[in-house]
């Protein structure tokens, strides 16, 4: 595998540049087809303001962080974490995707670390996200990240014979207790 000639960056994506936010998302989506919820058809078939609609969301809604990684000014992975829509102590992550010419030297972990840094800082108590059983790679991932499983096990899609298992890194510990 190439080594990162110059090592990369892991920083927000801004609103603008929705087109190689779309062009990665959709590279992943056909790298990976089994690793996500949503498919390559799903994605594509999205018009070009929605993608815009979407990015910009996570720049002002206050509750959205894409991350992109970047190497030699080329986008090698993403990952987008949210603010649970029911429980705003929990961060869900969602997108982890690695280039396959850039596996194998600390992209993922770097956006993890990324996407913790954010949700410790919002005061979140957990991260959680969904990954396909079979994924040993990225189980192994989050495992070494200190993940643990969390929930029930169900489809990856509706029909889908792949199952998803809940991972949850919690972030805070409980509340001391008073001293007597
Ligand atoms: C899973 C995935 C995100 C991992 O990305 P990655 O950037 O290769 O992950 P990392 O480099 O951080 O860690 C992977 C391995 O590289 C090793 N590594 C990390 N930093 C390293 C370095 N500087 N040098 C050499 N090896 C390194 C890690 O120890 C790990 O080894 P392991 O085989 O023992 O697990 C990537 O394989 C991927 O995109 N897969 C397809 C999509 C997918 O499955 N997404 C997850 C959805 S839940």
């Amino acid at each position: 595998m190439a080594r990162l000639a110059a090592g990369f960056i892991i920083r927000p994506f801004t609103a603008e540049e929705w087109p190689a936010y779309r062009a990665i998302r959709l590279r992943a989506l056909a790298d990976a087809p089994d690793a996500f919820g949503s498919t390559l058809a799903a994605e594509e078939a999205l018009a070009p303001e929605t993608w815009a609609a979407r990015l910009a969301r996570s720049t002002t809604s206050g509750i959205d962080r894409a991350l992109a990684a970047e190497a030699n000014g080329e986008l090698i992975g993403l990952a987008w974490a949210k603010e649970d829509a029911d429980d705003r102590s929990i961060v869900n992550l969602f997108q982890m995707w690695v280039a396959p010419e850039a596996r194998g030297q600390g992209v993922a972990g770097a956006l993890l670390d990324e996407a913790v840094c954010w949700a410790t800082g919002r005061g979140a108590q957990a991260l959680q996200l969904g990954v396909t059983c079979t994924n040993a790679e990225a189980v192994r991932l989050y495992e070494r990240a200190g993940f643990v499983e969390a929930g029930v096990r169900e489809p990856l899609r509706p029909g889908s014979e792949l199952m998803e298992q809940r991972m949850r890194l919690t972030l805070a510990g409980p509340a001391r207790e008073e001293m007597p």
